[in-house]
C-alpha cells in the first residue's frame, strides 16, 4: 500500500517513494535531454506535486531518470510532519552530496533542489546545513521552477523560494500530460486553516484554498482520456473544499464528486483527508446515493480522550465523532473506515491513552495509521513542558497497532466468500497475476490476463492476510 498512504506510514518517518510515473519522450532539440530524478517523501499530496513538477520540467526538455547517478537536476521533495521525516532529508542529502561529486569529477554538473514541507519550514537553513543544495523551493512555487532552476545554475549563490505567492500555481502549471495509468491523485484543495496544536501543515502549505470545478473537471478528464478509471481528490482538508462552481456560487465537496462522477470514463471516485468537523450533510448522503464514491472513508481521530482532543484543538468530542460515524454508516451500510491515531500527545496520561483504545474498540476500523507525538518547531504543543518519554510513546504505540492489525485482519476476512468488483491496476509479483483494488481499497491479487488491466471484474475472494486479499475472478 505504499502508494496509498493518506500521510505518512505507520513507521514514523515519512514514506519513501520514488517518483512514480513512467519515462517520458525527450523533446527533440538535438542535445540530449537533460535528466531529472524526484524522490518523493511523505503523503499524497506531494505523489501528486511530484508528477507536476515532472510534467514541467519534461514540458521544458527534460526527461524523467529513475538513476539518481544519470540525472542533471536531482529534486527531493520533502515531508515535514515529525522530525524523523524531516531528517530523512539530510541523510539522503549526504547520498546526493557522494553522487554530485562523483558527477562533478568526470565534469558532469548536477543541480540539487530540495522541495517540499521541508523547503517551506526550514528555506535557507537547509542550504547553511547542506551547501550542496542549489535550489529550495516551497509547495507554492512549483509553477516557477524551471525559472528558478536557471537561476541556480547562472547564480553563484543558492537560490531560495518559498513565497506564498498571490498567483495561483495551479493557473500557471502546464495542463497534465496524458498518463497511461488506471489510478490517479488529484489535488482539488491545499492548506489547513484549523491549526491542530501538533501539526505544522498550516505552516508549511499555507491558508486553506480550493482550486474551481472547471479547473478540477478538466484536469479529470484529461486523466481519463489517457486511461483513469478511478481519481482519488486530495486535500491537506478535502472535504472543507469549497471551490468556484460553474454557476459562480461557492461548491461543496459532495457537489464536486457528483459533477465528477458525470463524467465518462470515470469509474471510481474516493477523496482523503477529511478533518471530522467537514463531513457535512450532503456528503454522508452522497455515500448513500452517488455509486461512483467509493465506500471507503479515511476519517482522523487522533485520539480518544476529550481533554486530549481540546489540547489539539480538534474542535469536535468524542461523542461526537462518535455519532458521526453512525451517520455515515448509516447512510452507507458497510463502508470502510480508516484513520490517524497520535499517541503520547504531551500530558496524556495512561487512562487518556486507554480512552483511545476504547474508541477503536467502540468504532471498529478497516485500517489505521498510528504515530507516535513528535514535536515539531513552531507549533503550540512543541512547546508544552510535559512531553510523554519516548519508551511511553513506544509502548503506546505498539499496543494500540497489535490491535488495530487484528481489527484489519477481522476486516479482511470477513471478505473472504464475498464477490467484490476490483479495478485491475498493475501486474503482481508473480507471472500471471495481477493486482487491483477492492471498493475497500484493499489490494487483491487474482490470476488474469493483461488485457484485464484497467478493468474492474468481479472476484470471488478466496484468501485474506493482514494487508491483501487473493481470489479468482468470476467467469463472464
Ligand atoms: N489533515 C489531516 C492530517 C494531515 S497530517 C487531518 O487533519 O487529519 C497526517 C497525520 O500525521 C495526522 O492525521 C496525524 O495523525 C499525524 N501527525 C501530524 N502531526 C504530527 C506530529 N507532530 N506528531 C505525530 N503525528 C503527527
Ligand atoms: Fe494538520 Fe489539523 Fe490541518 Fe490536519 S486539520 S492538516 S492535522 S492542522
Ligand atoms: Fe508531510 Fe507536507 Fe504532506 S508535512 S504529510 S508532505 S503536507
Amino acid at each position: 500500500m505504499q502508494d496509498r498512504l493518506p500521510a505518512d506510514s505507520n513507521d514514523d518517518d515519512g514514506a519513501d517513494l520514488e517518483s512514480p510515473f513512467a519515462a517520458m519522450s525527450d523533446v527533440d532539440t538535438g542535445q540530449p535531454a537533460p535528466k531529472v530524478f524526484i524522490k518523493t517523501f511523505g503523503c499524497q499530496m506531494n505523489v501528486y506535486d511530484s508528477e507536476r513538477m515532472n510534467e514541467a520540467l519534461v514540458a521544458q526538455g527534460y526527461s524523467e531518470t529513475s538513476a539518481i547517478e544519470d540525472a542533471d537536476l536531482v529534486i527531493l521533495n520533502t515531508c515535514h510532519i515529525r522530525e524523523k521525516a524531516a531528517e530523512k532529508v539530510y541523510s539522503e542529502l549526504g547520498r546526493v552530496r557522494k553522487v554530485k561529486d562523483a558527477r562533478s569529477a568526470v565534469g558532469r554538473e548536477t543541480v540539487v533542489a530540495v522541495a517540499g514541507c521541508v523547503a517551506q519550514a526550514e528555506g535557507a537553513e537547509i542550504i547553511a546545513r547542506a551547501p550542496i543544495v542549489d535550489l529550495v523551493v516551497g509547495p507554492q512555487s512549483y509553477h516557477r521552477l524551471p525559472e528558478l532552476i536557471d537561476q541556480a545554475k547562472t547564480c553563484s549563490k543558492s537560490v531560495v523560494d518559498t513565497a506564498f505567492p498571490e498567483e495561483k500555481k495551479f493557473a500557471h502549471l502546464p495542463e497534465r500530460a496524458p498518463s497511461h495509468r488506471v489510478t490517479a491523485f488529484l489535488t482539488v484543495q491545499e492548506g489547513c486553516d484549523k491549526f491542530c496544536t501538533f501539526c505544522v501543515v498550516p505552516y508549511t502549505r499555507g491558508m486553506e484554498y480550493s482550486r474551481s470545478v472547471a479547473d478540477v473537471a478538466s484536469e479529470a478528464r484529461k486523466l481519463t482520456a489517457g486511461g483513469v478509471r478511478e481519481i482519488t481528490l486530495l486535500g491537506q482538508n478535502v472535504n472543507a473544499y469549497h471551490g468556484q462552481g460553474p454557476d459562480g456560487a461557492s461548491w461543496s465537496l459532495a457537489q464536486l464528486i457528483r459533477h465528477l462522477a458525470q463524467i465518462d470514463g470515470i469509474e471510481r471516485l474516493r477523496y482523503t483527508t477529511s478533518h471530522p468537523c467537514d463531513m457535512s450533510d450532503d456528503l454522508i448522503e452522497a455515500h448513500g446515493e452517488e455509486e461512483k464514491l467509493m465506500p471507503y472513508l479515511h476519517l482522523p481521530f487522533q485520539a480518544g480522550s476529550d481533554r486530549i482532543l481540546a489540547a489539539m484543538n480538534r474542535k469536535h468530542t468524542i461523542k461526537e465523532y462518535v455519532d458521526l460515524v453512525a451517520r455515515i454508516r448509516a447512510a452507507r451500510p458497510g463502508i470502510a473506515l480508516s484513520t490517524d491515531i497520535i499517541v503520547g500527545f504531551p500530558g496524556e496520561t495512561e487512562a487518556e491513552f486507554e480512552e483511545t483504545i476504547a474508541l477503536i474498540l467502540e468504532v471498529g476500523f478497516a485500517q489505521a495509521y498510528s504515530f507516535k507525538y513528535s514535536a515539531r518547531p513552531g507549533t503550540q504543543a512543541g512547546k508544552l513542558d510535559d512531553q510523554v518519554p519516548d519508551v511511553v510513546k513506544t509502548d503506546r504505540l505498539l499496543r494500540l497497532q497489535e490491535l488495530l492489525d487484528r481489527q484489519q485482519s477481522a476486516f479482511n476476512a470477513h471478505c473472504v466468500g464475498q464477490t467484490l468488483p476490483v479495478l485491475f491496476e498493475k501486474p503482481g509479483r508473480r507471472p500471471g497475476q495481477l493486482v487491483g483494488r477492492s471498493p475497500y481499497l484493499q489490494a487483491v491479487h487474482a490470476e488474469a490476463a493483461p488485457e484485464v488491466l484497467g478493468q474492474i471484474r468481479p472476484v470471488e475472494i478466496s484468501g485474506c492476510g493482514t494487508n491483501s486479499l487473493a481470489g479468482v475472478i468470476c467467469p463472464a
